[in-house]
């Protein structure tokens, strides 16, 4: 399958398609009462889900907790970020789901598991209390990214939050709870109790740019003290300062139009910052940047916008022999202009693309988000809005506005 024709919006459906065919039913209900499940009593009998019944409408609905069998985990949701895919589904349902749990950026705290659950996916141990995340990426190789069409995993992912609804309904985070099923489901699945609510809302985006400085690292170009650019300041061009940041690269030069990102930036760990809206025509904000970093170009830069225009703008900030990273186009957002020979031939810019992450990447994001906190970056500030479950329509629309950073459901 060529991927230059292939957009998102063709590759989940092809993955929900192979879901429908192959997921099972929730485990079957054990037959005895798990011996590590909370006391009768503490869990209710029914589970509030978020379920999208109509584009741009979410209605709150009541199903019954399903019997958790003994590879099955019951959590009780304690957030969940708002993601762009949700956004998407939400406005135009261009996966064809509705009715729909949405809802993939969660986390919250195990209160029911089966006797067969011990560890998760990395191996460590888990035990009632313990707070979770799930992950969408398939189990069986780490070092697969989801959709990945080069293995044939298409149609094994279980996107909790992108599942087809079925007969336990408790599928997506946008909820209260949240069943995690077990056995030959492949349900990816982490505990995170060492990291605070903020944190573990965030681990999905951040590991989109663990994965993307893991890609840039290959070309060998990004190296300790590398002069970087990052185009685009919205969350994702933030995450990628912070992540930078934290691996000890200091010499970054953030570029946007919205002074407040910028701003924002630097405190991420920004050294220095262009204002696009200062200068006129490309060769002009070229100089800038160069100004920037003492009259010398990138080593290495991240595109992080959506938007062709920066896309072939930033080859002008790099040197020649430097590397770029592109990661801004998760979907299709139409073509660029490029020159290859000024732009990329004769200058002898190495390039990678991101899309996604890794199993290994999600797990390396913990520790990244970790390192984050400790040196004071204001992560849980990237988090500029929460919603309780109830306002969750009111949720969307902010997202769709584009008035934060991060837009969060969190329960009461
Ligand atoms: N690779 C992946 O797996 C992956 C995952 C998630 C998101 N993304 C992509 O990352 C992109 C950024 O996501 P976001 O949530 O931060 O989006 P966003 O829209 O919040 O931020 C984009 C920023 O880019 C700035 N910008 C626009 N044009 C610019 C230009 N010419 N020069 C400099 N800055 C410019 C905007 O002012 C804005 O601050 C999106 O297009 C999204 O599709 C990719
Ligand atoms: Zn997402």
């Amino acid at each position: 399958m060529d991927m230059n024709n292939v957009n998102i919006e063709e590759i989940v459906k092809q993955v929900l398609a192979g879901m429908a065919g192959t997921a099972p039913a929730a485990s079957a209900p054990a037959a005895a009462p798990a011996p590590a499940a909370t006391p009768a009593g503490a869990i209710p009998k029914t589970a509030h889900v978020a379920v999208l019944t109509e584009k741009e409408h979410f209605d709150i609905k009541e199903y019954p907790i399903p019997p958790v069998g003994d590879d099955d985990i019951l959590v009780k949701v304690e957030g969940c970020g708002v993601c762009g895919t949700d956004a998407h589904e939400f406005k135009r349902d261009p996966f064809n789901l509705i009715p729909v749990a949405l809802g993939h950026e969660g986390t919250g705290e195990i209160v029911a598991m089966g006797k067969n659950v011990k560890t998760d996916t990395a191996g460590k141990p888990v035990k009632i209390g313990d707070k979770v995340v799930t992950c969408m990426i398939f189990k069986d190789d780490p070092e697969i990214t989801m959709f990945d069409l080069n293995k044939k995993n298409v149609g094994g992912a279980d996107v909790y939050g992108l599942l087809p609804d079925d007969d336990v309904h408790l599928n997506g985070w946008f909820s209260d709870y949240i069943f995690i099923r077990g056995g030959n489901f492949g349900s990816t699945f982490f505990n995170v109790s060492d990291l605070d609510l903020d944190s573990r809302i965030l681990i999905e985006p951040c590991a989109v740019l663990v994965h993307a400085v893991e890609r840039a690292k290959t070309t060998g170009i990004l190296r300790f003290n590398s002069r970087v650019v990052v185009q685009g300041c919205g969350p994702i061009g933030l995450i990628c300062i912070a992540v930078l940041r934290t691996m000890g690269i200091e010499n970054i030069c953030a570029v946007d139009g919205n002074q407040q990102r910028l701003d924002f930036a630097k405190r991420m760990g920004a050294t220095m910052s262009v204002n696009f809206m200062e200068h006129k025509g490309i060769e002009a904000l070229a100089e800038a940047v160069k100004e920037q970093f003492g009259g010398h170009l990138a080593d290495f830069a991240f595109q992080c916008t959506g938007s062709p225009v920066a896309h072939a703008n930033i080859y002008k900030f790099i040197r020649n022999g430097g590397g770029l990273c592109e990661l801004g186009f998760f979907i299709n957002g139409g073509d660029a202009t490029i020159n290859p020979h000024f732009d990329i031939c004769s200058k002898e810019i190495t390039i990678v693309g991101s899309w996604v992450y890794t199993l290994r990447d999600y797990v390396t994001t913990f520790d990244f988000l970790k390192r984050a906190n400790a040196i004071g970056l204001p992560m849980s500030e990237l988090i500029t809005d929460k919603y309780p479950l109830e306002e969750i329509n009111e949720a969307l629309k902010k997202n769709l506005a584009m008035t934060g950073l991060k837009i969060a459901v969190v329960n009461k």
